[in-house]
């Protein structure tokens, strides 16, 4: 049992105990080690600007990715090597694409650039034969910049020659640090955090279990432990809303749960599927909710947060959850004596309340692929395309045949406090003929079922209308595609 975290930082080994476990990366780099490049804007995971790269085992070597080190922790990146942008420079010379920056003058106050080029830089990790200009512009969705303006820091970008970009694999061989990587993330982590005094009602514990046995024997003897694996949401909330998990297991040692797979038309996902994976996973498999993951969030965002921690977190707006209760997919909770299957139409009982025992975790997922002749129609509305919290969502899957409706599911978000089936709406649909004016009347009905308020995002008859036009929008779509 090791009382340490162990991350290479620009090739450096750290061993990090303590009260230093529990800061996000950003504050360590910038306080302990004086690695200022960093920078910190939101806190959120919102602007990009403390982007750095960080390496994980991925078969025989590490793959970097770009992330936020404002809402990663310490206690997820045991076993990982980060580069910050201090780490870019090789020999005294700029990187390429901090090169190319200069070049085009994509920097002015400069506050934001140290987050571009680390994305820029993470472009390179997959060796592209040649970058495309919408391959940049959605690599740079996580990346905000109030000065340059966008084009001058896309030019650079596209600028810059792959076969002159030495990938991070190139410049820091794996093999330095595959070999600690192994021994150590066999070895689980347990630290025991206390504020010198006799309050120990403060007291702060972290668990890093080696094995997904260790982490159902640990959420039995601690229920009320926070299950962090990518942490997307509740680090905004430490951040922002001063929440502070005194008791926290983190699954970034587990490592079987992140595989993917269609077997017998069924998608399984296991609950550390990254955004990523399923990504580009899903582009040929599940277009329309590719179409979906593409705009939610951020590259950055989309490297570490999962399916599972969508559905756990069970927000009404989740941009994944109106998909998963149309194809009627069902999640394998488990605990030390055994597993069960719940219907994701039945998970949810009040605002984040769900049929999660306290000793449980997510396993698993399974979504049955809709089949030649089923429509699956999606749809998010937001104030900005990409990465935004959505202030409606909408589901549909749909058979017609020979213009009728013959099967129908209708699912809502962001009109009540969980997200909802519409089972009124769907009975007034099945087997009416499939044209506008019974999807205008349907619109009607959806608005009477749903229950939404207005906050920040929207007003209450804003999402009533939205609730309204969705079916007409869902017609037109339907019309347009069958001629
Ligand atoms: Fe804005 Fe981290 S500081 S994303
Ligand atoms: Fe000033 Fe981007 S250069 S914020």
């Amino acid at each position: 049992m090791r009382d340490f975290v162990l991350i290479y930082i620009n090739g450096k080994a750290h061993r990090i105990y303590g009260e230093d476990v529990f800061q996000p990366l950003s504050t360590f780099l910038r306080l302990n080690l004086r690695l200022i490049g960093t920078k910190v804007v939101c806190a959120e995971g919102d602007c990009g600007a403390c982007t750095v790269l960080m390496g994980k085992k991925k078969g025989k070597t590490l793959r970097y990715v770009p992330i936020n080190s404002c809402i990663k922790f310490i206690y997820q990146l045991d076993c990982s090597h980060i580069i910050t942008v201090e780490g870019l420079k090789e020999e005294g010379s700029l990187h390429p694409v901090q090169q190319s920056m200069v070049d085009h003058f994509g920097s002015q106050c400069g506050y934001c650039t140290p987050g571009f080029v680390m994305a820029m830089a993470g472009m390179f990790e997959e060796r592209p034969a040649r970058l495309k200009s919408q391959d940049v512009r959605e690599a740079l969705t996580g990346n905000l910049c109030r000065c340059t303006g966008y084009e001058p820091i896309i030019k650079a970008t596209l600028a810059v020659n792959p076969n002159h970009v030495k990938t991070m694999e190139e410049r820091f061989p794996s093999e330095n640090f595959l070999k600690g990587f192994q021994k150590y993330s066999q070895d689980p982590i347990a630290i025991h955090y206390s504020e010198k005094g006799f309050d120990h009602s403060q007291d702060r514990f972290y668990f890093n279990p080696a094995t997904w046995q260790e982490a159902l024997q640990l959420k039995k003897e601690h229920p009320t432990a926070t299950v962090i694996s990518g942490g997307t949401d509740i680090s905004v909330q430490i951040n922002k809303r001063r929440l502070c998990p005194h008791k926290i297991i983190s699954l970034s040692n587990l490592p079987d749960l992140n595989h993917i797979e269609v077997e017998d038309n069924v998608l399984w996902i296991g609950a550390k599927t990254t955004w990523t994976q399923l990504e580009q996973f899903t582009l040929k498999t599940l277009p329309e909710f590719h179409k979906i993951i593409n705009v939610f969030a951020s590259p950055q965002i989309k490297h570490v947060g999962t399916l599972a921690g969508n559905i756990a977190n069970g927000s009404p707006i989740a941009d994944s959850l109106p998909f998963l209760f149309v194809a009627d997919a069902e999640i394998e909770l488990a605990e030390t004596s055994g597993t069960r299957w719940v219907n994701i139409n039945r998970f949810y009982h009040g605002y984040k309340q769900c049929d999660l025992k306290p000793q449980e975790l997510i396993s698993r997922i399974r979504i049955p692929v809709p089949q030649p002749g089923q429509l699956l129609k999606l749809y998010k509305v937001s104030k900005r395309k990409d990465l935004d919290i959505s202030t409606f969502t909408a589901g549909f899957m749909l058979e017609i045949e020979k213009s009728r409706i013959k099967t129908v599911k209708v699912s809502y978000g962001g009109v009540a406090p969980i997200v909802l089936r519409l089972p009124q709406t769907e009975a007034f649909l099945k087997g009416k003929k499939a044209e506008l004016a019974v999807f205008q009347q349907a619109g009607k009905i959806a608005r009477n079922e749903v229950t939404p308020i207005s906050d920040v995002r929207a007003s209450e008859e804003y999402r009533l209308q939205l609730s309204e036009n969705v079916l007409i929008k869902l017609y037109h779509e339907i019309a347009a595609e069958n001629g």
